[in-house]
């Protein structure tokens, strides 16, 4: 009995004790699982993953040629070896448009089809105060579009309008593998292309006004190979308890219900992913953020369209280095946030209460959380 007592107690006393040194799986391993790229010396979002073997690296690095035009894909897809002299947006930024399909989609534009010219569209930014309710202020910025007038007057008046800046290109041929229900898209801030092919030759016809079918058709596939196998880079400081306690954090407040810590690929064509458990914290799926983060009409008043006010979770693997390598900072669709903070209270719709439980957080809280982000 007494004996029996004293076992209970030693249980109890670890479960308390315990729960904090025992840190979840996607602390532990590498966020790409074997594709993770250790060392990042150069071009961090540039790298080969790593258990490729030497046909593999061969091909990525042909691929690499073709993306690494300065006119091509690498104008936007920045590297931290070039800089934006646009605006302060994040480097390449495209304008998308839409028109209401009478089903909560959005259709192209029949004149101006899915994509207006970004030098045609100036965009300022307006500052949004607020504070948490322990008194520190923080300050917001949201984009102010102004399409040129001669522009203008041709669009239709009813036209939703988004900035959307280049996501980082990171473990993409993982994300590709996962299963997802039939006729489901995973890729773009939107989750409207279903593969990294189909990605690329979007790109090339709408974003650089090249015909696919006009280049060599191996130099196509090692560029889209290249794309799919782009290493993880490794998180830093996971073993810091300040990490450790974000970690948890990050599970408390429901941001791990869609920013998914673990997934796992399918059968992939490419061995080096086949069937590989990584982390990236995305569901792969899309949800209403709210008001503030929809995309809006040209007077700046939020689409009530149901695609208009959804966005995928974005992958956060890779979010410690994204200033260092696109230049400035950005984050969300359009790059309105300067900070990782900055995203996290721009959340609304079905992230709210996620929002609310970060505000209401005691400020060491919140840093622990950042200090988790700020690893990966
Ligand atoms: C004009 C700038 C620009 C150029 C050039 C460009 N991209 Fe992009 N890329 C973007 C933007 C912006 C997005 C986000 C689009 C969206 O969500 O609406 C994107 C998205 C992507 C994605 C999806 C990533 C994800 O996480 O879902 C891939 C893959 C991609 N681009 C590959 C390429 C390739 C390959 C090339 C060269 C053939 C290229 N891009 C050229 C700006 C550009
Ligand atoms: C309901 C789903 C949902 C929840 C819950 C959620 N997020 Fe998000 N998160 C998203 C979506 C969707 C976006 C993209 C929004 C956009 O780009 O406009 C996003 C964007 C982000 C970004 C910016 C990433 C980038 O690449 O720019 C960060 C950082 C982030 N979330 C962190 C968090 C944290 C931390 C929590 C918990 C406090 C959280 N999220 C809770 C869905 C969610």
């Amino acid at each position: 009995m007494r004996r029996g007592r004293h076992v209970l107690v030693l249980l109890v006393t670890c479960a308390v004790a315990c729960a904090g040194s025992t840190p979840p799986s996607f602390l532990t391993d590498r966020n790409g699982g074997p594709t993770t790229a250790r060392a990042l010396r150069g071009r961090p979002f540039h790298q080969a993953a790593r258990n490729l073997d030497n046909a593999g690296l061969a091909r990525f690095a042909r691929g690499a040629e073709v993306f690494d035009d300065p006119t091509g894909c690498l104008s936007c897809h920045v590297d931290g070896t070039e800089r934006s002299s646009r605006t302060d947006l994040a480097p390449g930024h495209i304008v998308r448009i839409g028109l209401d399909d009478g089903n909560g989609g959005l259709a192209a534009d029949p004149n101006f089809g899915l994509q207006i010219d970004p030098d045609r569209v100036a965009v300022s930014w307006r500052t949004v105060e607020g504070a948490f309710p322990d008194g520190q202020a923080y300050t917001l910025r949201r984009p102010v579009l102004t399409v040129d007038s001669e522009l203008a007057r041709r669009l239709d008046p009813d036209v939703v309008i988004s900035v959307r800046i280049p996501p980082p290109l990171l473990g993409l041929g993982l994300l590709e593998a996962v299963h997802l229900p039939r006729g489901a898209a995973r890729f773009g801030w939107k989750a409207e292309e279903p593969s990294v092919a189909s990605q690329t030759r979007r790109a090339l016809i709408a974003d650089l006004d090249i015909d696919p079918s006009s280049l060599d058709p191996g130099d196509l596939a090692d560029l889209i190979y290249y794309t799919r196998t782009i290493a993880v880079p490794v998180a830093r400081g996971t073993d810091t308890e300040p990490v450790r306690r974000g970690a948890s954090v990050f599970e408390s407040f429901g941001c791990a219900s869609c920013h998914s810590p673990t997934l796992v690929a399918d059968a992939s064509e490419i061995a080096a992913l086949d069937n590989a458990t990584f982390h990236p914290f995305t569901d792969l799926r899309t949800h209403d953020l709210g008001d503030g983060l929809a995309e809006t009409h040209l007077d700046g008043t939020p689409s009530a369209n149901a695609t208009a006010r959804r966005w995928r979770t974005p992958p956060l693997w890779g979010l410690g280095r994204r200033t260092e390598v696109q230049g400035t900072a950005g984050f969300l669709h359009d790059g309105r946030a300067r900070t990782i903070e900055e995203a996290i209270l721009w959340h609304g719709g079905e992230a709210s209460s996620a929002r609310r439980r970060y505000l209401h957080a005691s400020r060491s809280t919140r840093q622990d959380l950042l200090a988790f982000l700020g690893s990966l």
